[in-house]
């Protein structure tokens, strides 16, 4: 079931991008995250910032523009697993989550987490050479690369809390932090988890299930996982034959796309957006978060699973423990698609009957799914409005 559907969606996509059709191409599709900003009319600047364990990360800003007459405040959004911050801006003025904000007057901040496009740097491993640089998972991401984020924003502009709006892997990054260092509570004003991901074990999503299966066998040769997959690849230089092409190559291209795509939806990700999703998409990560996050569907919300021998050592016991989220004591509010194949609306009541200060709209359009909370055209009719609103009043209504 899961392997037609898949292979439908590659046909449907392997023929949008290869018809010929010169509207299947746009000059926004392989554009860095300033160069994109500029093109669709915005200021963007590149920060950088060092974690605690020598990693670089390419920090963007949108500073509050012009016509405004004061910052409202500061609006943080974290990307996605492989995915990376261009994801705020690839629908355009006017849709995408981060123009929207900085329309709005607020101080736009977006983060890369360590070994995609934007933060493959070390200050003493080489990303080409070491593999040592690709031995982390999600893990590193919430306790080094997010506090060190975090606190750079909070200096820069001198506030004492940020707003946090993140898309699924980026959701799950602040509840581990929040639970593993129950300082960076009182940092967050208000987290938005679009699609957030912690159990899984209604997810539908066919790359999840297979990570899950391969999972178990893969703990057992550790230093196999330290490697970089899903490189971005881009579609000037690929396109024609890469994409195309009648050659085996092309099939792994367009599958990656697919499954970062599952419950690809046409009516949200329009004509003109896909070119960009392709050429921004994946961005990166290590295999070793890939397959962490098959650990989490087989084991829910818990910690890394070194295997057995390695887990009596460390946690005392078979089996790694779960994320203690009692400790999580920051305002949360979720929002949720019954078309979501990744994150279950079950699932996600899970999660908010684990915290102490969480609310879930599930969207009433049941249409809408995982990328589209990042990528659909309806992100101004049915997500920004629940931020906007929340932000300027303290209430919404789930859209
Ligand atoms: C990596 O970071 C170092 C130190 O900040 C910098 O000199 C170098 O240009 C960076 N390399 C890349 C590829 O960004
Ligand atoms: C930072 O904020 C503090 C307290 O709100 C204020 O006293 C100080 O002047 C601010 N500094 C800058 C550089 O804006
Ligand atoms: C969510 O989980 C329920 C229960 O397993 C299932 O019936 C439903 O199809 C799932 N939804 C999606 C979109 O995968």
């Amino acid at each position: 079931m899961n392997f037609l559907y898949a292979l439908t969606l590659l046909c449907s996509i392997h023929a949008v991008f290869c018809d010929d059709d010169p509207s299947t191409v746009s000059p926004r599709q392989d554009l860095t995250f300033t160069d994109l900003a500029a093109y669709d009319g915005y200021t963007a600047e590149k920060h950088y910032v060092t974690t605690e364990d020598g990693y670089i990360l390419g920090l963007y800003r949108m500073p509050v523009q012009k016509s405004c007459k004061a910052s409202k405040g500061v609006i943080m959004f974290m990307h996605g697993l492989y995915l990376s911050g261009d994801d705020c801006l690839i629908p355009g003025p006017g849709k995408a989550h981060c123009y929207v904000y900085a329309d709005n007057c607020y101080d736009v901040w977006v983060p890369n987490n360590r070994g995609n496009f934007y933060s493959r740097n070390h200050t003493t491993l080489n990303p080409d050479k070491d593999s040592a640089f690709w031995d982390f998972s999600v893990d590193e991401m919430s306790i080094f690369d997010l506090p060190a984020v975090i606190d750079y924003v909070l200096l820069e502009t001198n506030e004492t809390q940020l707003t946090y709006v993140a898309h699924s892997q980026g959701v799950s990054m602040l509840l581990i932090l929040c639970s593993k260092k129950p300082e960076y509570n009182a940092k967050i004003k208000v987290g938005f988890g679009l699609s957030p991901t912690a159990w899984l074990d209604h997810s539908r999503f066919i790359v999840i299930k297979f990570q899950s299966f391969i999972a178990p066998g893969l703990s057992l040769v550790d230093s196999f996982l330290n490697k970089e997959v899903l490189k971005r690849n881009g579609l000037v230089e690929n396109s024609g034959e890469f994409l195309c092409g009648r050659t085996d190559l092309s099939y792994p291209f367009c599958s990656v796309l697919v499954f970062s795509v599952l419950g690809y939806n046409r009516f949200q990700i329009t004509e003109d957006v896909l070119p960009v999703v392709a050429g921004h998409t994946p961005s990166g990560t290590s295999l070793r978060n890939f397959v962490r996050w098959g650990q989490i569907q087989r084991n829910g919300f818990s910690e890394y699973d070194y295997g057995i021998f390695k887990n009596l050592f460390v946690y005392r016991r078979l089996t790694p423990p779960l994320y203690d989220l009692s400790g999580v004591s920051m305002p949360w509010v979720f929002l949720g698609s019954e078309n979501d194949y990744v994150a279950n609306v079950t699932d996600i009541q899970t999660l908010v009957s684990k915290l102490e200060n969480a609310k879930l709209c599930v969207l009433s359009d049941k249409t809408f799914g995982h990328l589209d909370f990042v990528y659909g055209k309806d992100i101004p009719n049915y997500i920004t409005p629940v931020v906007l609103s929340y932000l300027e009043s303290g209430t919404y209504t789930c859209p």
